[in-house]
């Protein structure tokens, strides 16, 4: 049985995919804790309807990033995670907290990366008139929203999209790649070669 931490700052949809997905796919895991940095986070409540141990530890109280890390390692680290989620977890993480789980933490970003690191991902694409936009699931690398790429779905960006409109159609392409790839990661199917990823059977990493 494989140990899932995931990592929330707000909504939590994300996470519920995964939640939801490990529970009616009969992972050979479980969730064991849901952390955010927000005592506000929505997704905590839905976690704690669900039987879910949860964790707040809040950035503001902490005098720079690596004490926070530092003691968000320790928090997470008690429930000895086989692979900790970032779902729509906000925060910069230090070099040392990334390479404390290097292999073993996934985030979901909404862009096509290597386009659109960081915020407003949306707006970007719409203003650089990308025709088409998306999400990726990674590896997390010390560098920001970077490191191998373990699936991307793609969707359209219509004429008429606002940046609501887009995130809208990312967020649902969001919730089955994460989901997805989570599932991969539990059974044992990726293979990590020279930084790409690769299913070992095979499967589409590409979603559309
Ligand atoms: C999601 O769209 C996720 O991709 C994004 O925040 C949102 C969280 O929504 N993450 C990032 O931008 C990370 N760089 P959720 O709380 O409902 O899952």
């Amino acid at each position: 049985m494989k140990r899932i931490v995931i990592l929330i700052s707000g909504r939590g949809s994300n996470m519920q995919s995964v939640v939801e997905a490990c529970a009616s796919e009969g992972w050979p895991a479980e969730v064991s804790a849901v952390i955010s940095n927000r005592a506000d986070a929505s997704g905590l409540a839905w976690a704690q309807a669900r039987g879910i141990h949860t964790a707040v530890l809040d950035h503001k109280a902490f005098a720079d990033r690596e004490a926070f890390d530092a003691e968000l390692a320790t928090l997470i680290d008690s429930h000895q995670p086989d692979l900790v989620v970032l779902a729509g977890f906000m925060r910069i993480l230090t070099p040392g907290f990334v390479r404390h789980y290097e292999g073993r933490l996934l985030n979901v970003h909404p862009s096509l990366l290597p386009a659109f690191p960081g915020l407003h991902t949306h707006r970007r694409a719409i203003e650089a008139g990308c025709k088409l936009a998306g999400a990726t699931v990674h590896f997390v690398t010390a560098e920001l929203d970077h490191g191998p790429i373990v699936a991307q779905a793609a969707v359209p960006v219509l004429p008429e999209d606002d940046e609501q409109a887009l995130a809208a159609r990312v967020l649902v392409q969001e919730h089955r790649l994460y989901p997805l790839a989570v599932g991969w990661f539990v059974r044992d199917e990726l293979d990590i070669t020279d930084g790409r990823v690769h299913h070992r059977s095979g499967a589409a990493q590409l979603l559309r």
